[in-house]
């Protein structure tokens, strides 16, 4: 076997809350960073899984931290990165925003006059530095060129790129055709593959 490494893997949305019975998410159901770490820890790599809130078992071997906003998994991934993770892998479909304020009551309807005042959430993945880094980059248009440009900025050596209008493609599919990016600027068209198999695929990238 390849050597074993310390693989961080992020899956699932982040939930930023207004008060304690709302908040800002996105529909990611963890599948595509699930596989991830199903994959990994198959390949007999040492899986921590940062997880936002997501309806999904934990795969075999996996050890699994459970957060729910940004700033959580930011957090939890600079502890594993600092417990020397070699590698991090970003699947997760972390909020951009949060509110400005988190009521600690929860708001009446009159309370809000239809202004909701947002922050920009730390990019985790731009963040995060001394691990190798792998990225998602899920797209509506000009796919390549945007993961290009995202590969560059966030010091990636590789970038998982795909276009999420395609049928088959995005938010709570079992598949996915992506096109990987590397960080010499060499671009891999994947055919459309179950999440499983594009799991695996990213997992032999990281072992080159
Ligand atoms: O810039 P964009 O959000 O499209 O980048 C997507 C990649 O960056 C994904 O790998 C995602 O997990 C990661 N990301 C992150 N923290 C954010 C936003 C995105 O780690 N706040």
């Amino acid at each position: 076997m390849a050597q074993k490494l310390k693989v961080v893997v992020t899956a699932g949305p982040t939930r930023e809350f207004v008060d304690p019975v709302r908040f800002l998410s996105n529909p990611s159901t963890g599948k595509m960073g699930f596989a991830v770490a199903r994959a990994a820890a198959a390949a007999g790599h040492a899986v921590a899984l940062v997880a936002g809130p997501v309806a999904l078992k934990t795969p075999k071997g996996v050890r699994r931290v459970d957060v729910v906003s940004a700033r959580d998994m930011l957090a939890a991934v600079a502890r594993e990165v600092a417990a020397g993770a070699d590698v991090l892998i970003a699947t997760a479909a972390v909020a951009d925003w949060r509110p400005k304020r988190r009521a600690r009551q929860k708001l009446k309807k009159g309370e809000m006059d239809g202004t909701l005042a947002l922050v920009r959430n730390p990019d985790i993945l731009k963040t995060v530095r001394g691990v190798r880094k792998v990225g998602f980059a899920a797209e509506t248009r000009n796919v390549l060129k945007e993961a290009v440009r995202k590969c560059r900025e966030k010091d990636l050596e590789l970038i998982v790129a795909n276009d999420v209008t395609e049928k088959g493609c995005g938010f709570g599919t079992d598949t996915n055709r992506a096109t990987l990016v590397r960080r010499d600027g060499t671009v891999v068209r994947l055919p459309l593959l179950t999440k499983l198999a594009l799991a695996r695929r990213i997992v032999r990238e990281i072992e080159i």
